[in-house]
């Protein structure tokens, strides 16, 4: 529970999400504030916590001191128009999402480098073929994003005896982990990777990263895993680069349309496996005491982490 001088009004904007479990979590989490559910003639709050709102929500709330994205990734929210770009707009912080991407990440590397998906194989055959692992040393994994997903991830991997790269934007020092920064330094990162996992935000820089070029630049035998956004990932390049032999295959989380058509290609590829989006999905409860600890921080006149450069796009 977090107390807060004032008494703030908070509303609840949230396409998809069941409202009254976040509702009554507000209310629990901030019993001196107001919570409502958003309706298009609501009062106007003091703070929206959001997850792909409607244009018009906007509009309706003019008095707005910060935008709570329920989420880390904010692409969607800045796709909007509408969104007022002088109110600060605050995207999650780990908030519980951490294990969560780092288990998902670490099981799939795991997983491709014990061959198991060979085994799966064998095992629809009636083959019996016991298979040697290689070392993890033969499965040197880069990880794009060096942020709050992107660093517990690079440990947990370091933790299952791979070795790890980074690559971010601006150059990072993690114990044990190999640091790469910038577009300068992006073809070196890729020549020492083999399975390349995607962490990144998705912004005009970001956006179809994931290409022929960018793949072909990878060490032989390469695996994907996308767990970033559907947009960095150009699918047709993927599908001739495995096609080819030179992508062993991929596992993805995320896709240019969600749900993924029944149509599209991948379904096809046996070499991806595909989840619906769900690596990392938001964690209710730590959410909650996030966003409750901010607004109160707010309220003290303090300064938070976690608001969106709109110029950098994350
Ligand atoms: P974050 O803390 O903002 O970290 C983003 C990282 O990306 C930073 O290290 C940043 O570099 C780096 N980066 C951004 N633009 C770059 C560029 N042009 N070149 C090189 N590096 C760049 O974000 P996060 O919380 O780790 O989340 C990352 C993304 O994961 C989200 O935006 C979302 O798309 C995705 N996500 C997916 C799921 C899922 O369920 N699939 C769940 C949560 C999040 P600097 O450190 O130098 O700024
Ligand atoms: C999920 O994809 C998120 O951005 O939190």
């Amino acid at each position: 529970m977090t107390r807060v001088a004032r008494s703030p009004r908070v509303v609840f904007c949230a396409e998809g999400a069941p409202a009254d479990p976040w509702l009554r979590g507000l209310a629990d989490v901030l019993p001196d504030a107001t919570i409502d559910a958003w309706s298009a003639d609501g009062p106007p709050a003091d703070y929206a916590v959001v997850w792909s709102p409607p244009d018009r929500f906007y509009a309706t709330q003019p008095r707005l001191k910060a935008i709570f994205n329920l989420g880390a990734g904010v692409d969607g929210l800045l796709r909007s128009a509408a969104l007022p770009s002088d109110i600060p707009l605050v995207r999650l912080e780990d908030a519980g999402m951490a294990p969560l991407m780092a288990e998902y990440v670490v099981q799939t590397a795991v997983r491709h480098a014990r061959g198991l998906d060979r085994m799966e194989d064998d095992r629809r055959a009636g083959r019996w073929v016991p298979r040697r692992s290689a070392e993890r040393s033969a499965f040197p994994v880069g990880v794009m994003g060096a942020g709050a997903l992107g660093i517990p991830v690079a440990r947990a991997l370091g933790a299952n005896g791979f070795p790890v790269a980074l690559w971010s934007r601006a150059t990072k020092a993690v114990d044990g982990v190999r640091c790469f920064a910038d577009f300068g330094q992006l073809d070196d990162f890729l020549a020492t990777t083999r399975i390349l996992v995607c962490l990144l935000p998705l912004t005009s820089e970001t956006e179809d990263i994931l290409d022929r070029e960018t793949l072909g630049r990878l060490l032989p035998d390469a695996y994907l895993i996308n767990v970033g956004r559907g947009h960095h990932l150009v699918d047709d390049d993927l599908l001739a680069l495995i096609a080819a032999g030179r992508i062993a295959g991929a596992t993805l989380d995320v896709f240019r349309s969600e749900p993924l058509p029944g149509d599209h290609p991948f379904w096809r590829e046996p070499r991806i496996t595909i989840t619906p989006h769900c690596s990392a999905l938001t964690q209710r409860s730590a959410t909650l005491r996030q966003i409750a600890d901010k607004i109160a921080s707010l309220e003290r006149g303090e300064p938070i982490s976690g608001v969106v450069d709109r110029a950098r796009g994350y």
